[in-house]
């Protein structure tokens, strides 16, 4: 693209094939229309564009049953909310991880204002969870939790959860479980059946390769979910409440076609190439990134090199603080990494870096073997000299104002 060496793929896929530009820009122009709503042939044309994408991602996440119950979302925060907000109730427990980002905890915390009461999991350097640990807490004192979530991939910490035997664990006590995909979907193989999970919320717009403003909430058939937010879904308007049935209850409000049509791009790019095609890539230059972090001196690899994980990889330098050590990557290099809490204060506080946090580099779909060993050469460079903080009286502690959106 620009020249730069883009590894910030974990907060989104700037880079994005063709074939996904080309659909948004052709929704725009040759569709355009509000979909599900009137009954003219581009409404009806968008309506199909709608289907054909729910319909793709029930093939990418082995939905077998309607395609209608993949709800479409503006983000993963929005559906995570709806699933939580939409689950529990007063009096309820749930279950949750170290290792979630504030788009879990944050709700969970509101929710215990409303007699929710929540039990973290605690989390390990090297990202495991103890089963000991998880079935005690499901269990609870006589009153099994409603509700287990998960992030199926830690978006600090690059490593995998054990989710189907996890969520086994939850099914013996009649839990349901939601998983976060955010950090996993378009970069491992997610089947609901397979990981036994009963909530899917997952993100169009980092490994599935679709357009920001896109991602979505899969609920299992049999699992009521309250809708978050109440509005105009197109049909069945006469009613007061919102409709019963999925996907309408919990799409309130005009969907975003242009990013559904890029979604759907994103979607099939991935089902052509497959999944395990894009993932052993991923794995091999992952492996290449950790081993070369770790061979580079004043470099604290805090990531464990887990071959089965993601391709995050997230390091401290001696000298350097993260934010110095991502702005001169960008600046002096163009190699573009994100640095700080990535919102997910608690993983850091597992690797001892809440302070500033780290700087994290993630791969993706486009990533080449030469972009990671720019950015190898490019870090070694920053750490071989004067440390950057010494050097240029930036403030370590500040940040940048956009230090932690993802
Ligand atoms: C694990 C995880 N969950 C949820 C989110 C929130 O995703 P979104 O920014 O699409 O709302 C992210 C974003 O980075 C994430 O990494």
């Amino acid at each position: 693209m620009d020249g730069t060496v883009y590894l910030d793929y974990a907060a989104t896929s700037a880079v994005r094939p063709e074939a996904v530009i080309e659909a948004v820009a052709a929704y725009l122009r040759d569709v355009g229309a509000t979909p599900g709503r009137a009954g003219h042939r581009r409404s009806v044309e968008a309506g199909r564009v709608v289907l054909r994408c729910r319909r793709a991602l029930a093939e990418l996440f082995g939905i077998a049953g309607d395609p209608g119950r993949v709800t479409f979302q503006p983000s993963t925060t929005q559906a995570l909310n709806v699933a939580l907000r939409g689950v529990l109730r007063p009096g309820d427990r749930v279950v949750r991880t170290a290792y979630d980002h504030n788009a879990i905890r944050r709700p969970v915390a509101a929710l215990r204002a409303h007699g929710v009461r929540e039990t973290v999991l605690s989390g390990s350097r090297a990202g495991g969870i103890d089963p000991d640990e998880a079935a005690r807490a499901l269990a609870g004192d006589g009153a099994p939790a409603r509700l287990l979530v998960l992030p199926h991939a830690s978006s600090v910490l690059g490593t995998v959860l054990p989710v189907a035997e996890l969520a086994a664990l939850a099914r013996e006590r009649g839990t349901l479980v939601l998983l976060d995909a955010a950090q996993s979907a378009g970069h491992l193989p997610v089947r609901v059946d397979e990981l036994g999970v009963d909530l899917l919320a997952f993100a169009g717009h980092k490994g599935l390769l679709g357009p920001q403003g896109t991602a979505g909430l899969w609920v299992r058939e049999g699992v009521e979910v309250e809708p978050l937010l109440l509005g105009g879904t197109g049909g069945d308007s006469s009613p007061e409440g919102m409709p019963a049935a999925l996907p309408d209850r919990l799409e309130a409000g005009t969907l975003n076609g242009p990013g559904i049509a890029g979604l759907l791009a994103g979607v099939r790019w991935l089902l052509g190439e497959g999944i395990e095609a894009v993932r052993a890539r991923e794995v091999d230059l992952k492996a290449r990134l950790h081993a070369g972090l770790s061979a580079t001196p004043g470099v604290r690899v805090l990531s464990p090199a887990a071959p089965e994980g993601v391709g995050i990889v997230t390091v401290a330098a001696e000298g350097t603080g993260a934010h110095e050590l991502a702005r001169r990557l960008d600046r002096e290099h163009g190699v573009l990494t994100r640095a700080g809490l990535h919102c997910a204060p608690e993983s850091h506080g597992v690797l001892d870096t809440r302070g500033e946090g780290a700087v994290r580099f993630s791969i993706g779909w486009a990533t080449t073997a030469a972009e990671v060993d720019r950015a190898l050469d490019a870090v070694a460079a920053i750490c071989a000299g004067p440390a950057g903080a010494a050097r240029s009286g930036h403030n370590l502690q500040g940040g940048s104002p956009m230090e932690d959106t993802a």
